[in-house]
């Protein structure tokens, strides 16, 4: 249901390398079969279900198709595809009928970020470490061009578009690729999104200056963030996980975040908001069965993770490419 969006991006992305990128990407997955056939066959058949008819992506639930679009034997086929894709980490979703609580409430993000939402309309955009695509599927809506959602982990690609053969949107695309391929990209996206991500980056200004070099001049960053309490610009970088998250290097303030964008280059840069995480946003569900928030979190002082560390805000920015 994706068109090929590379003829859309201006001249300066290099097609060649980035078509050659998804054949190396294809040949390893071959290789791979294991991994690979335990995501490609519920997708192969979601491919076996009918495009909806009724869809809304204006809503916190990302409603794709009703309840009598399926029969019984499609809508079983639908349940087990979809529970082959768990743990689900973002939505809401509702499938034919079939309601997926994720472990995230994702709409809750989209919304404090909606009033500082730039302008999408034919815009080229790109959503960094996109997961399943609830936020494209959100940012449909708002008419952009295209959407490119940037996801490595193979369960959240094949996800993404198992939910987009079911929902056909054209305009929103994925690829198999990390934030390191974004240096293919130069001077290519209007908006990037960013989110949930920097923290994980070892070399966070590194990704930041690549991220500038794939925007347009003129163009808007959005990120958001795992942050730590404090008005110093400085960062926690903790011992081996924080909050049981391993694989999180850097966790800064709100100043040092607008600090970091500041030094790499962006202009106008600004917090628009900054708020605790909590077990109402992010817990265990049917759909995610693991430990979640509460679970990171020490129990006798919610103000610090099980390692003793400040428990997480989660803030907002935006930045401008000045070009
Ligand atoms: C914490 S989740 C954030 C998901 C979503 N952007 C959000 O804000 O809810 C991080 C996502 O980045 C993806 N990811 C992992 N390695 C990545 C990389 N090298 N480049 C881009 N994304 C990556 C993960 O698979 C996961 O979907």
């Amino acid at each position: 249901m994706t068109r090929d969006y590379l003829k859309l991006l201006p001249m300066s992305a290099r097609q060649d390398v980035i078509r050659q990128l998804r054949a190396d990407h294809d040949t390893r997955l071959r290789q791979d079969k294991k991994g690979f056939q335990r995501f490609r066959d519920p997708y192969a058949a979601v491919l076996t279900l009918p495009q909806a008819r009724f869809i809304d992506l204006a809503g916190d639930t990302v409603r794709i198709g009703e309840r009598h679009e399926l029969d019984d034997a499609q809508y079983q086929r639908l349940t087990d595809a979809m529970r082959a894709f768990m743990p689900w980490r973002k939505g809401p979703f509702d499938l034919f009928g079939l309601h997926i609580d994720a472990e995230w409430r994702s709409c809750r993000k989209w919304n404090r970020l909606l009033p500082a939402l730039p302008d999408l309309r034919n815009k080229i955009v790109a959503d960094i470490g996109c997961n399943n695509g609830y936020y494209l599927f959100r940012m449909a809506p708002h008419a952009p061009r295209c959407v490119v959602g940037f996801e490595p982990m193979l369960q959240h690609y094949y996800c993404f578009k198992a939910l987009n053969h079911l929902a056909g949107q054209p305009q929103l695309c994925i690829e198999p690729f990390g934030v390191e391929q974004l240096i293919h990209y130069p001077r290519t996206f209007d908006v990037i999104f960013l989110m949930g991500i920097i923290y994980h980056r070892s070399s966070p200004i590194t990704m930041l200056r690549e991220i500038r070099e794939a925007m347009q001049p003129g163009g808007t960053l959005i990120v958001e963030s795992q942050a730590i309490p404090g008005d110093e610009p400085v960062a926690l970088f903790p011992a081996e996980r924080y909050a049981k998250v391993p694989g999180t290097y850097f966790v800064p303030t709100a100043s040092c975040l607008v600090n970091w964008l500041t030094r790499v280059g962006f202009a106008g840069v600004e917090c628009f908001g900054a708020h605790p995480m909590s077990s109402e946003e992010q817990r265990k569900t049917e759909w995610m069965t693991f430990e979640s928030y509460s679970d990171f979190i020490d129990p006798a002082d919610p103000s610090r993770t099980v390692e003793g560390y400040p428990a997480p805000l989660r803030v907002f920015a935006k930045a401008r490419n000045p070009g």
